[in-house]
């Protein structure tokens, strides 16, 4: 009984529509896909880098259930408007770590059109990384412009937008627990919140 206030503290914001993954299904699959990365990575001291910052939340919970320790490195990105085709980015804050030599694991909260990680990975592949693989949590394929090569796909999405785990509506929702679409109807608030959320 002590702990029930602290549950039911946080209630679902309106801007939730309805949870695709909740916070069981997003833990068992980040689980499995702990376990295939670490069979296959066992011996290689490989270097897992999230990229900011949709993947943190996922980068995070991945490596705590590696069975080898790895401190993960970030990458944060901005990218030349989103209507842009070429899917060019800048670097705004690097890896700390320098993977020349390095087996290489990329982390994403979700691959879209592909252009934002066709462009990334070919500025990571001139550093001369032993490997290069892909991790994301969700793969929208409907939505693919540029050949991305994705070892690691927790689940795959449909086109409707979704919010929460590391996925954001203008910076809000990226800390729920789970993910959800969002109601049409704040997204045309335009904070994106509605007054009953704050
Ligand atoms: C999202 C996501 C990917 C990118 C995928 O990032 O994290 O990096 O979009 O889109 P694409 O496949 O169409 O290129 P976003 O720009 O929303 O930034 P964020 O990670 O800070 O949320």
């Amino acid at each position: 009984m002590i702990f029930s206030s602290r549950i039911n503290r946080r209630s679902i914001p309106a801007a939730v529509k309805k949870v695709v993954f909740d916070e069981m299904a997003i833990s068992t699959r980040v689980e499995e896909l702990a376990s295939e990365i670490s069979r296959d990575y066992r011996g290689r001291d490989p270097m897992v880098a999230g990229i900011l910052q949709g993947a943190l939340v996922f980068t995070r919970d991945l490596v705590k259930n590696l069975s080898f320790p790895v401190s993960p490195d970030f990458i944060r990105i901005s990218r030349y408007g989103r209507q842009s085709r070429t899917g060019e980015v800048e670097i705004v804050k690097d890896l700390q770590e320098d993977i020349k030599g390095r087996h290489v694991l990329l982390i994403e909260d979700i691959v879209d059109t592909g252009l934002t990680l066709n462009y990334l990975v070919r500025i990571l592949l001139e550093r001369n990384p032993a490997s290069l693989a892909i991790c994301t949590l969700l793969d929208r394929t409907e939505l693919r412009l540029a050949e991305v090569p994705i070892e690691y796909v927790g689940f795959n999405v449909n086109d409707e937008f979704l919010i929460g785990y590391g996925l954001d509506y203008r910076e809000y929702y990226r800390d729920l627990p789970f993910v959800a679409t969002m109601n049409l109807e704040v997204m045309e608030q335009p904070t994106g919140r509605l007054t009953e959320d704050s």
